[in-house]
């Protein structure tokens, strides 16, 4: 069918669908699931309420009706899910859909994990990293993996062809901030992207401050002094990370920046959690529940639902953060994928 490209309220399209498929990790990074909150007392979704393949497969089908052409796989850590391969290549027979790509830990991607995914029809992988040294990586996320598990990674995915291969590092003030130079000298000239993020005050756990954030502006100058960089133009126009290259042509890097440069006015991004849950903003406190939708089997009632919620959508929390005096519980990183 043809698509009937859905808006919000200040004309932004539905571009982007994240899909979270778990919310469990096995990482407890101290910015996202930090052991106070996520230890043997949490309670994880049972397996019997997360969305199956099929009904992950039926929202894909009524976003791309309305004009979503990019799909994202997260979790919690998306690599837990068994057979994701399977879903996989059911997203990428769906017409419209032109970039398929996930954001993981690789501290599970073999070499053969890495084939399976490339072979099924994974196009792009985005992998947290956020130090060089294992001292301060183990500080971040507190269950022991070695900076090398990711850079083996890393380099799987790297033999495995994907499309491209961008590293995340969440910078955290006085946690590993020391480790924006080491990371930006290692990846240079090695072709993968390195994005350095902005703490951000999303869910209730991880107990954000604002003094705790090293903003783009600093992370730029810093490298810059170091390794000279001057700013790209943008791939689009709503991507996420600015980008910057190297003088040198080593490559380039990304910032994003949502703390200190919001960037609301162009977003186009829905998330379904694993439950099946639409959000459509990532500091949202609530989702709509696309299960009964679902239920009916009819890829139409999804399409209305979604396209319904999206036409009434005003959010741009990261624009009017400041302005927000109520303290409101948010959804946690871990469940919506980030
Ligand atoms: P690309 O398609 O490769 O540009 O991926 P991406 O940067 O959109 O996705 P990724 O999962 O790698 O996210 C990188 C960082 O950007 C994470 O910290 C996300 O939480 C953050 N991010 C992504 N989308 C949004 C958004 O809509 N709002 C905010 N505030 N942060 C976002
Ligand atoms: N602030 C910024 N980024 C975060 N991520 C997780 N928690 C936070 C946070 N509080 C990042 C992860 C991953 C991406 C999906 O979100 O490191 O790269
Ligand atoms: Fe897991 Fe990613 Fe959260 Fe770290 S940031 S705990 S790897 S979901
Ligand atoms: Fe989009 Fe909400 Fe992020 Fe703003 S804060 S860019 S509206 S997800």
């Amino acid at each position: 069918m043809s698509p009937n490209v859905a808006s919000d309220r200040f004309d932004r399209p539905l571009k982007d669908l994240r899909v979270s498929v778990t919310d469990r990790c096995n990482f407890r990074c101290v910015y996202c699931m930090p052991k106070e909150v996520f230890n043997k007392n949490y309670t994880f979704l049972p397996k019997a309420e997360l969305l199956s393949f099929e009904e992950i497969e039926r929202v894909v089908r009524a976003g791309a009706d309305l004009g979503v052409t990019k799909i994202r796989l997260t979790g919690g850590e998306p690599l837990i899910r068994r057979d994701l391969e399977v879903l996989i290549s059911q997203i990428r027979a769906v017409p419209g859909i032109t970039d398929l790509s996930m954001t993981t830990n690789a501290s599970l991607l073999t070499r053969n994990r890495a084939r399976s995914l490339r072979d099924a029809g994974l196009q792009r992988l985005n992998v947290s990293l956020d130090a060089m040294d294992d001292d301060t990586f183990k500080a971040v996320n507190d269950v022991d993996v070695t900076v090398q598990t990711v850079l083996d990674g890393i380099d799987h995915a790297a033999q495995a062809n994907f499309e491209s291969v961008k590293i995340n590092m969440v910078v955290k003030k006085g946690l590993n901030d020391h480790s924006i130079l080491p990371m930006a000298r290692f990846f240079h000239g090695t072709g993968h992207i390195l994005r350095f993020i902005e703490f951000m005050d999303v869910g209730n756990s991880n107990a954000w401050d604002l003094s705790h954030v090293t903003t783009s502006q600093e992370i730029a100058d810093l490298i810059n002094a170091n390794l000279p960089i001057r700013p790209a133009k943008a791939n689009y126009r709503g991507e996420v990370a600015k980008r910057w290259e190297y003088c040198d042509g080593g490559g380039e890097i990304g910032i994003i920046s949502s703390v200190s440069d919001p960037f609301c006015g162009d977003c186009s991004r829905a998330r379904l959690s694993a439950t099946g849950s639409i959000y459509t903003c990532l500091f949202a406190s609530s989702g709509y529940d696309m299960r009964p939708a679902l239920r009916s089997g009819d890829v139409n009632a999804v399409r209305e639902a979604l396209n319904r919620l999206w036409s009434i959508r005003g959010d741009r929390y990261s624009e009017t953060r400041t302005q927000v005096s109520i303290i409101r519980p948010k959804v946690e990183m871990s469940f919506i994928g980030g």
